[in-house]
């Protein structure tokens, strides 16, 4: 459907097409952005609409080229979109120039995969570098270096050159860094890409930290799941420079419906039973049961064995902690009467289960 015009064939302004309210952080309105290439153009964003809520953390996942780095360097200013419109609190983008675009700098920090950090200059100096270019005196700006060292827990470390830092110890001090100025909205790309798992947790730990206490916008950029799993409370999946999905995590692992969003929860939430299972020729219903990991599955289902006289199969079951809550997957093959099987179906979800078929009767 293409988008309602005035008149004249301007497309009329939808609600996302205006400055957004004291509750949205960053807002993306139809952007696009068409890189000229020497033999042909590449689309990099195809008509991304986005809000990203105060204080939340906000993911973007995709898989390499997906356009993710060019949607979040569009908040600081370091791309433009060729159409569209992106705001960062009430204040757009594009409009701003000179005092505003270095303000807007101030306002966002980003984390980078690469660290991006001077080898010859010590921990404190890489950490204290935003503030000098912002002349702060030299007593509060060593005074806030130790206070933002000592919250990525590298106190001890300061007089440390890069060189001598793990890559875990680099990136807290990336982040230090990066939290210097105390911005309201911090961009990580692909912050945790370089890093082993267990050091990936420990940043990802520390970026939660940082949301929480200091209620900081996060946007993390990644093609790892488990990331935006821990991490995120919101998560767009892009493809080809196009959000194909979006929404809270707990929703979007529970219910992915974009194949490529398949993909990537398959990875965290092994839940599709093998094909040999589901496709035995054993008859009975197959069913997805999605329910909050307080131990409410497995209890329910014995109730259906006795209350309706179903016959019970686990294929597959897994409990995964997902942004703090616990969520059950249940793979299960029903045999019964229809009437018995309908009525337990209604049990569980009176019983706050989520159903939904897998599969027939064979
Ligand atoms: N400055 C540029 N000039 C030309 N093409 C570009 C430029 N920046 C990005 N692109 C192209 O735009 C598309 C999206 O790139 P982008 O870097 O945003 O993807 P990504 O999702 O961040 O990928 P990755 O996971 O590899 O970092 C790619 O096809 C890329 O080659
Ligand atoms: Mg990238």
């Amino acid at each position: 459907m293409s988008p309602a015009t005035d008149a004249l064939g301007h497309p009329l302004a939808g609600p996302e097409d205006t400055a957004p309210g004291a509750d949205v952080a960053v807002r993306f309105s139809h952007v696009s952005k068409t890189f000229a290439g020497a033999s042909h153009d590449v689309q990099a964003l195809r008509d991304v609409t986005l809000d990203v809520p105060v204080s939340s953390v906000q993911g973007i996942i995709g898989y390499s080229g997906a356009g993710k780095s060019t949607l979040v360097r569009m908040v600081n200013g370091l791309e433009r979109p060729t159409s569209g419109r992106v705001w960062v609190e009430a204040q757009e983008v594009e409009r701003l120039r000179g005092s505003g675009l270095r303000d807007l700098k101030k306002h966002t920090a980003m984390v980078f995969q690469s660290f991006n950090l001077l080898e010859t200059r010590t921990v404190a100096a890489n950490v204290a570098m935003p503030l000098v270019l912002d002349g702060v005196a030299v007593d509060e700006r060593d005074a806030r270096v130790e206070e933002v060292l000592d919250f990525v827990g590298l106190a001890d470390r300061s007089q440390a050159h890069p060189g001598e830092l793990s890559g875990g110890q680099k990136q807290r001090v990336g982040i230090a860094r990066a939290l210097v100025r105390q911005p309201p909205i911090l961009l990580c790309d692909e912050a945790t890409s370089a890093l082993d798992p267990a050091t990936t947790t420990q940043i990802v730990d520390l970026l939660d930290r940082v949301n929480r206490e200091f209620r900081t916008t996060i946007i993390v950029v990644t093609h790892e799941m488990d990331v935006i799993k821990d991490l995120c409370d919101s998560v767009a999946v892009m493809e080809d420079g196009e959000i194909v999905e979006s929404g809270a995590v707990l929703d979007i692992f529970n219910h992915p419906r974009h194949p490529a969003t398949r993909r990537f929860v398959e990875g965290v939430v092994p839940s599709t039973p093998p094909a040999s299972l589901t496709e035995s020729g054993e008859g009975g219903d197959v069913w997805r049961l999605v329910y909050s990991g307080d131990g409410a599955g497995r209890p329910l289902l014995s109730q259906l064995v006795r209350d309706f006289h179903l016959e019970v199969n686990i294929l597959a079951a897994t409990v995964t902690e997902i942004r703090h809550h616990t969520v059950g997957h249940m793979v299960v093959r029903m045999s019964g009467d229809p009437g018995d099987l309908l009525r337990g179906a209604e049990r569980l979800r009176a019983n706050g289960v989520q159903v939904s078929a897998e599969g027939s009767r064979s």
